[in-house]
């Protein structure tokens, strides 16, 4: 009930202005009220493909995350143009589907890929059904929003072939939202942290533990294991370039 009156009161507001690149370090200054920002502009700004996206992954268990994230995507496509893309925990699409939404709005000539077991694991096990067949779910959520298909790995980040697939190139940007153990986060860290190109992103979900960030009643501040490899990052060869909630991004600068 909170949440929704959070949320009724941040919409009442109207349209935010435009969020500029300058405004990224607004996100550290002000994480609560940089966060808000970004849950209006998705509702107010973003244009209506991305919110027919997230809605369609609101329902039926098809995705987690928040409205304001589509607009963190949103504006680190429109900045960055990342081409090579890879997700670690695809659950049936979302964050992958909306990178091939975004490139194609961008025009950005790229490739989505996604590594998971496809299987209950992790913490969101107990929302797996294990009636729905995640791999199959995600190509047809991808045709849903006529999509070119994802290259999908299945496997877990830490099995050797998936290892072998993340250094096997070099990514514009990789969302590390897998397992959120702290062992499995810190050995996707350090698999995925040399794979991705100098000047290219590391996200980090539900990292904001620790940041000053205070979630709404309706969105989540973060978890301890992903939150704690966030903030023991090398500052020297990546630097943290946003938060939108629990979710920070890095760009790697050596
Ligand atoms: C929170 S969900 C990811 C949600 C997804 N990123 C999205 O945007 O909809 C976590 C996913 O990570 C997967 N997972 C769990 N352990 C993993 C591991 N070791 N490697 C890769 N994926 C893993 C789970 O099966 C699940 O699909």
């Amino acid at each position: 009930m909170q949440g929704w009156l959070e949320q009724k009161a941040l919409l009442k507001k109207g349209a935010p202005a435009e969020i500029t690149r300058v405004d990224w370090q607004k996100s550290f200054q002000e994480t609560n009220s940089f966060y808000c920002e970004c849950y209006r502009y998705f509702h107010f700004n973003l244009p209506s493909q991305f919110k027919e996206h997230r809605k369609y992954f609101s329902v039926e268990r098809r995705g987690f995350g928040e409205d304001a994230f589509h607009t963190m995507w949103f504006l680190l496509f429109r900045e960055f143009k990342p081409a090579r893309f890879l997700e670690i925990g695809v659950w049936r699409g979302q964050t992958t589907s909306l990178a091939a939404l975004n490139q194609k709005w961008f025009g950005i000539a790229g490739t989505v890929a996604g590594i998971a077991p496809f299987q209950p694991s992790g913490d969101s096990s107990p929302f797996h059904d294990a009636a729905v067949d995640h791999q199959a779910d995600t190509i047809k959520n991808f045709n849903a929003f006529h999509l070119p298909h994802p290259k999908l790995l299945k496997a877990f980040s830490t099995d050797a072939h998936a290892i072998e697939f993340i250094q096997s190139q070099p990514w514009d940007c990789i969302y590390i939202d897998g397992d959120h153990e702290y062992p499995t986060v810190k050995a996707d860290w350090e698999n995925c942290a040399p794979a991705v190109k100098v000047g290219g992103l590391v996200v980090i979900d539900d990292a904001g533990l620790d940041t000053g960030y205070q979630a709404p009643h309706f969105a989540s501040t973060g978890i301890s294991g992903p939150s704690r490899i966030a903030n023991e990052i090398d500052r020297s060869t990546f630097q943290e370039i946003l938060q939108v909630g629990h979710n920070r991004v890095f760009q790697r600068l050596k």
